[in-house]
């Protein structure tokens, strides 16, 4: 069965897309079965896999709004399969509000599971219906921060917001970690921020940091993998050790 991993965090620009991309990468070329769900009508994760979907183009909204065989909906990569995500998806979100909407998605991808080692769902900038179905549907949830005092702050009040997800719809649902993205070890700053981390979350604060690394943005554009675009980065570095940690537990 597919360990299922949400990438949750209601900032944009924190780094979620990209440590999608970085562990749908690492555990791919581990030999491991990958699914990416794209959550975010921004289509992040989608156009920096090469994916990207027209108006009329087969999306998460269309297996959300018509239902049936979810392998139809996916497309192979190189970077495992994946179920993109365009402008589209905020169509379906009124919709999703009725009755059992936040629990579709889980149902849906459900025959899916046995097709994977792991599922990862990139979520979008805000707490909305998309992040409840990812946080509904997922064993696991990756919270990525920007190493920042603002981050601290917001971090208390994000974390109370997924019990609160976790408790209504999802008792399984385990905190895997809080992940520092875009670390600068270079700066006071830093290093204090993950001294308050580290004393804060303990178990909770994943031993990988991802550093700051232009690489990074630079795959993205290129529309390849960290991996294959700059193999001896700290990009991809970083993105190993993540991937070690997470497959080892
Ligand atoms: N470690 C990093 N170093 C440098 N740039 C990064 C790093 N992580 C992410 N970025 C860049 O920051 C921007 C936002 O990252 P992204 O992963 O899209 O965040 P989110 O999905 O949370 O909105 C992107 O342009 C991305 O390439
Ligand atoms: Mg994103």
């Amino acid at each position: 069965m597919a360990r299922k991993i949400a990438l949750t965090n209601q900032k944009g620009g924190v780094g979620k897309t990209t440590a999608a991309l970085g562990l749908a990468g690492g555990l791919t070329r581990r030999g491991k079965r990958v699914l990416l769900v794209d959550l975010d009508a921004q289509g992040n994760a989608s156009a920096s896999l090469g994916l990207i979907i027209g108006a009329d183009g087969r999306t998460v909204k269309d297996l959300l709004a018509e239902g049936g065989n979810p392998s139809d909906y996916l497309v192979a990569t190189g970077e495992g399969d994946v179920l993109p995500a365009n402008n589209a998806l905020k169509d379906i979100e009124p919709f999703l509000h009725r009755d059992d909407g936040v629990r579709r998605l889980k149902k849906l991808l459900a025959p899916l599971e046995r097709s994977y080692d792991f599922m990862l769902y990139d979520c979008p900038p805000s707490i909305n219906v998309f992040t409840r179905s990812a946080l509904a549907a997922a064993d696991e949830v990756i919270v990525p921060v920007e190493v920042g005092f603002f981050a601290i702050l917001g971090l208390k009040q994000l974390l109370e917001e997924i019990e609160g997800i976790r408790k209504e719809y999802n008792r399984a649902l385990k905190l895997r970690g809080v992940l520092l993205s875009k670390f600068d070890r270079r700066t006071v700053l830093s290093d204090q921020i993950l001294q308050v981390l580290r004393d804060d979350l303990g178990e909770r604060l994943l031993r990988t940091a991802i550093r700051v690394n232009v690489d990074l943005v630079k795959a993205q554009i290129a529309q390849k993998s960290i991996f294959d675009y700059s193999p001896r980065s700290a990009g991809t570095e970083d993105f190993w050790a993540l991937t070690e940690e997470i497959l080892n537990g």
